[in-house]
């Protein structure tokens, strides 16, 4: 056994105890994932991906499982498995070619009933040449599709592809981000579907949820007595949850241009990653206790300060050819928001994301106040902080004011330092896409949004996204390969933020 497989395995029995809330969904039986969209880039890149990691791993096997990709691109099942073929790497061509073989193309409309009684025909022969009893099996669907679809396609499985009769089988869609533009779009979108799916049947995948170190918050959180008194207003200072890529928007940037750097990270993975944060202490680990507590920090946020957001656009974002001359989209912000609550009151949590920047790197910042009567100087130095790096190099360390070893009596910063890379040497971290679809199989909702989430989530960012749309806030120009905007480090200084000077986390190398 891989041990990959271990880590995965470890967890899933921990969970199986704790976590599950659908006891009653078989973990076996005949099972089809349907990827829509199977043409796209989304499908290639990560959806085939995760599935076949998660087939390497022994969770998807050929006995039970079979893979359905539809789409309306008129391709054959040989074609859809070529475009696939190079994305599926680390492993054996034996294997990959293994894999291949449970895909099948279905080509299909995503508004007409044809392409879906043809898919359902296609399953149902499926379920049928397994044995499994009508109604008794189990049905994914993935939808690596616009959201403009959505409503479509979920009229059609609900009237063309679902299990007939309740024998312990399910149908369960899985919708990927951006769920609508604003608040009013997100609700409308919300209401179509669930017109048609119970809540328990929708997964709104928000692959951050899915990142090791994101999934490790709350066990950090909670499971470590000596943060419960330290996790505060009295102890923290600010909060920084930062996205920085070094690429920009290449060949997307027709998708992006209508979405910008806010709906497009800001207000669903950053979000996501600050209610882990910030939330208090669940009940139990039970997915609706957890997503309760998630609700009730979103539902605290005051309104944004436009005082204290910085947009920016990078130079040469626009000659895209796909990116209207004029533009107003930015490709990055920094905003602060606050946190209107008695663990929180006073607090900045700073949300940075951008494209087109110096670094890659996302990570979780959290800076502690000054010692106070503090007979060191150690506020010369820097302040205590606890970062989360959550890619790349997965790493938690806690910067720290300690003795320079020597016969002087002097202070310097180092660090606490759990670097993954270097204390797991053997195992692999899985990919976040291949543990929210294992969730998806296993009915478990916990790392998956819930609607009054995704409801509190726009009423945040819905009068500041139409400010940027209406060109009432503009962004400021910068240099690509910088660290954006000017502005943005001044806000940042502004909440309260105090850099640290000579002093440099640097990973360890192996
Ligand atoms: P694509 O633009 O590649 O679209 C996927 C497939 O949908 C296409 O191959 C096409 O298939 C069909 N399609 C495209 N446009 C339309 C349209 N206007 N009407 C009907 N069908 C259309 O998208 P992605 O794969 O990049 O993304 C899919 C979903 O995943 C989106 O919601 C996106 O926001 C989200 N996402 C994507 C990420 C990525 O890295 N790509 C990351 C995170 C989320 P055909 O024409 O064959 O039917
Ligand atoms: C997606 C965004 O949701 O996340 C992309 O649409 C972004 O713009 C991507 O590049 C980043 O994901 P990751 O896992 O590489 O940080």
């Amino acid at each position: 056994m891989g041990s990959g497989q271990w880590l995965v395995e470890k967890r899933a029995t921990f969970r199986s105890d704790s976590f599950s809330d659908n006891d009653n969904a078989p973990e076996t039986g005949c099972l089809s994932i349907v990827v829509l969209g199977a043409s796209g880039d989304l499908a290639k890149k990560k959806t085939f991906p995760a599935l076949f990691n998660l087939y390497r791993q022994g969770f998807l096997t050929s006995n039970d499982v079979h893979i359905f990709g539809y789409a309306r691109t008129k391709i054959s099942d040989d074609q859809l498995r070529s475009r696939i073929r190079g994305y599926l790497t680390g492993s054996k061509e034996e294997e990959v070619s293994d894999f291949l073989q449970l895909i099948k193309y279905v080509s299909g409309t995503y508004d007409t009933e044809e392409g879906f009684q043809l898919l359902d025909k296609e399953i149902s022969e499926h379920e049928f040449s397994k044995g499994s009893v009508e109604g008794s099996s189990r049905r994914l669907f993935y939808f690596a599709l616009p959201p403009s679809v959505y409503p479509s396609v979920c009229r059609m499985i609900k009237r063309c592809c679902m299990n007939k009769s309740d024998l312990g089988g399910w149908t369960r869609i899985v919708v990927e981000k951006p769920f609508g533009k604003d608040l009013d779009s997100s609700e409308e979108l919300s209401t179509q579907i669930g017109e048609l799916f119970d809540e328990s049947q929708i997964y709104r995948i928000d692959h951050y949820l899915g990142k090791e170190l994101v999934q490790n918050l709350l066990v950090l959180r909670f499971a470590n007595r000596f943060f419960l008194p330290l996790w505060n207003r009295d102890n923290i200072a600010n909060v920084q949850i930062v996205f920085r890529e070094d690429f920009g928007t290449e060949g997307r940037g027709g998708y992006f241009d209508e979405y910008g750097i806010v709906r497009d990270i800001i207000q669903n993975h950053l979000l996501q990653v600050l209610c882990l944060v910030a939330m208090e202490k669940p009940v139990s680990l039970k997915p609706e206790h957890i997503r309760d507590e998630k609700v009730k920090v979103l539902q605290s946020v005051l309104p944004i300060n436009y005082d204290e957001v910085v947009l920016g656009q990078y130079d040469g974002y626009r000659d895209d050819p796909t990116v209207p001359d004029h533009s107003n989209t930015p490709t990055f912000a920094t905003m602060v928001l606050h946190i209107h609550n008695e663990r929180w009151e006073g607090v900045p949590f700073i949300l940075k994301a951008g494209k087109a920047l110096s670094s890659r790197k996302a990570e979780i910042r959290v800076q502690f106040k000054d010692v106070p009567g503090d007979i060191y100087k150690c506020q010369r130095q820097g302040r205590n902080e606890f970062v989360i790096r959550l890619q790349p190099s997965e790493a938690i360390y806690m910067k720290l004011t300690v003795k320079q070893p020597g016969l002087e009596m002097s202070t310097v910063q180092s660090e606490l330092d759990l670097s993954y890379g270097q204390r797991y040497q053997n195992i692999t971290i899985p990919e976040a896409y291949e543990r929210l679809i294992l969730d998806t199989i296993r009915g478990d909702q916990q790392h998956f949004v819930r609607r009054d989430e995704l409801k509190a989530a726009w009423q945040i960012f819905t009068p500041l996204l139409h400010s940027i749309d209406n060109g009432e806030l503009k962004p400021q120009i910068y240099k690509p390969g910088s660290r954006g905007p000017a502005e943005a480090d001044e806000l940042l200084a502004k909440a309260g933020y105090v850099q640290t000077h000579g002093y440099i986390w640097i990973p360890p190398t192996l």
